[in-house]
């Protein structure tokens, strides 16, 4: 399977005559089961119609940022963050020269300044102009901001004039991305569920019980392997965090929600990380109407929620699973209790309702255990947090790695 399969690639197109090679590119870029979707500058439109690129990529071609129609269907930002990759191929020397600057005045300038994700240029423009200091530095500022550069290649070009400048063949192209999304990152090719936030549990149609996870600790783990390159899905319960830039978010509110939203997908993923506080009960019923106040005292009955994590770990074909335990005392021997009763690979183990860290907090301490071995992770920030346990869950993922 390509590593491009599923993958979400937005195609910047810039001014200049190898736009028409981007034709070719798309069709590449599908046929390996890319998602593609096409911005153009308004001088790449002068080079090669929207239309062929639409037929090419089964999707509408963007143009203008104040399209209120395109707009309404997929924003800018959205676009900025629905994009896994950013490939702007031709890049022409007047882009590359507003992206270094971060001018954002048109739609695919405003996109680059405004994702999280990988951009990646391919330099298409006469010898000349690719020779001039003024490009040499806006491609080296480029480079040290992060942005990929590819190309360009020498030879022969359309202005007659042989030299540096030629945009680099779309199987070259095609091949490139490939290598980067597959050599990027430890978790690179691998598809990982993940469960965030708290859940609710309805009691009448404006009450609810809940608890005070703030999702914080799940959308950092999420980041954390998409920049290792994962393939992530997050399943979360409400909280008042963005989606996280590249993964396939998918809203839920009870327990039982969150654990249709991961059985539907669970085949489908090589990992499975529970760190949603999920109600372990639920009102046995959920009144219809408003509960009124009558009497002094009002009894809830309540019924066991399905514990999501141990019903994924005991599945015929489990995925390599990881759970969380929040405690408010003796977390690690509480955690461990919990790891072999759920069956689950490894568990973060975590003190809340404490000065130390948890609900609610930017920062957080952990104890990992795994079966004969366990390793304290300090206590730091959530994101920092997230990119050291998911080093360590690549460890005990694939041991020797
Ligand atoms: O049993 P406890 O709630 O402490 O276990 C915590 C771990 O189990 C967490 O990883 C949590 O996401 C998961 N869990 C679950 N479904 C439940 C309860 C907990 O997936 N109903």
């Amino acid at each position: 399977m390509s590593p491009l399969q599923d993958r979400n690639l937005l195609l910047g197109v810039t001014g200049g005559i190898a736009a028409y090679k981007s034709a070719e590119l798309v069709r590449l870029l599908r046929r390996a089961g890319a998602r593609v979707r096409v911005v153009m500058t308004g001088a790449a439109g002068r080079f090669i119609t929207p239309m062929t690129l639409q037929a090419l990529s089964g999707e509408p071609v963007r143009q203008e940022l104040f399209d209120p129609a395109h707009e309404a269907a997929m924003g800018h930002i959205e676009l900025a963050r629905w994009a896994d990759r950013i490939l702007i191929a031709p890049a022409s020397a007047d882009f590359m020269a507003r992206l270094a600057a971060g001018i954002a005045d048109d739609l695919l300038s405003t996109i680059c300044l405004a994702t999280g994700s990988p951009v990646i240029v391919a330099p298409a423009m006469n010898q000349g102009m690719w020779r001039n200091p003024a490009t040499r530095e806006n491609a080296a500022l480029l480079q040290r901001r992060g942005v990929v550069l590819w190309g360009p290649a020498e030879g022969e070009q359309a202005c007659g004039e042989q030299g540096p400048g030629r945009m680099l063949e779309p199987a070259d192209l095609l091949r490139r991305l490939e290598r980067h999304l597959a050599g990027d990152g430890r978790f690179a090719g691998r598809h990982v569920l993940l469960t965030a936030g708290p859940t609710r549990e309805a009691l009448d149609p404006v009450r609810y019980l809940t608890n005070r996870s703030s999702g914080k600790m799940g959308y950092a783990l999420a980041e954390a392997f998409l920049a290792e390159g994962a393939q992530v899905t997050l399943v979360s319960g409400p909280v008042a965090l963005p989606p996280p830039a590249g993964a396939e978010t998918i809203a839920v509110e009870s327990a039982l929600e969150m654990e249709q939203a991961v059985l539907d997908r669970v085949n489908r993923c090589d990992l499975f990380v529970a760190c949603a506080a999920v109600a372990d009960y639920r009102p046995r019923v959920v009144a219809g109407e408003k509960i009124k106040k009558r009497d002094e005292t009002l009894g809830l009955e309540l019924v066991r929620n399905p514990d999501i994590l141990a019903r994924v770990a005991a599945l015929p074909a489990p995925p390599f699973t990881v759970g969380f335990a929040a405690e408010t005392s003796d977390p690690v021997a509480r955690a461990e209790e919990k790891r072999r009763r759920k069956g689950v690979d490894m568990i973060a183990a975590n003190l809340v309702g404490a000065a130390e860290g948890g609900f609610e907090r930017d920062d957080n301490a952990l104890t990992v255990l795994w079966e004969g071995g366990h390793r304290e992770l300090p206590l730091s920030g959530k994101r920092q947090l997230a990119d050291r346990l998911v080093a360590l869950i690549a460890e005990r993922y694939e041991p020797g790695n």
